[in-house]
């Protein structure tokens, strides 16, 4: 996994919408549907809040909203802190850098975008998934995107060719196509049902794909 640390972090933003074809419509798909799913008065947790794309998102939509920002990197937390503070909305948001454990059952709804395909499927996926679960109303929405299994033998390199058309260097490139095979642990559809299931979540709805970029909304069962 990318370290999310010192450089890495300060240049997340820049990379990002180099790496994930559709990263701004991603986003923008997950705002509306939370837009039209939860009330005046909700409270959202984003896991792996990174440097603040969805707080940021979100909190411009509903002055309302109340939100905890969790991630593991203290860096990328820092960052999504100062735009917080920059957009006014850091009094609506509490900070939390550390691993994200079982609790209360108080969010309306869980964000954990582009996070889970980082972990590999060796307990680590479904201890985040069954956290997470376990802090979301029953009906709670989990919305979920990560890179997934490819769906074809041509569907990784497609994937580095929009990457270069969206700006990655030749070098870029390469690192994408080490990394894609050796820092991501992508799920086959069958597998993050089953995975969702054990956890406490319903069926996934798709809502986005973009090649190996794929995002579902699922609701946490009683
Ligand atoms: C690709 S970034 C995504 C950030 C943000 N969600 C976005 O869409 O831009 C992945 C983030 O997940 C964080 N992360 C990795 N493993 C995590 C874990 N087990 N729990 C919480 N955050 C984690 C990283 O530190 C990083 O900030």
């Amino acid at each position: 996994m990318p370290t999310f640390q010192a450089e890495e972090a300060v240049h997340y933003d820049n990379r990002i919408t180099r790496l994930v074809p559709g990263y701004e419509l991603l986003h923008q798909l997950t705002t509306a549907q939370l837009q039209v799913l939860l009330p005046e008065q909700a409270q959202i947790l984003v896991v792996g809040a990174g440097t603040g794309k969805e707080l940021m998102m979100l909190a411009s939509q509903q002055p309302q909203w109340q939100f905890v920002a969790q991630d593991i990197s203290a860096d990328m937390l820092a960052i999504a802190h100062q735009a917080a503070v920059a957009a006014k909305v850091d009094d609506r948001i509490t900070f939390l850098p550390t691993p994200l454990v079982r609790g209360q059952r108080q969010y309306d709804a869980v964000l954990c975008l582009l996070v889970l395909h980082f972990l590999p499927d060796n307990g680590d996926k479904a201890d985040l998934l069954a956290a997470m679960a376990s802090q979301l109303k029953v009906g709670g929405q989990l919305f979920l995107a990560d890179l997934m299994a490819p769906h074809s033998g041509f569907e990784r390199e497609a994937q580095l060719t929009v990457c270069k058309t969206l700006g990655l260097s030749d070098v870029g490139v390469e690192r994408m196509r080490h990394n894609l095979t050796h820092e991501f642990y992508p799920l086959d559809n069958m597998r993050l049902a089953e995975l969702l299931d054990n956890a406490g979540f319903d069926t996934a709805k798709p809502y986005f794909q973009a090649l190996g970029f794929a995002a579902i909304t699922s609701r946490a069962l009683p």
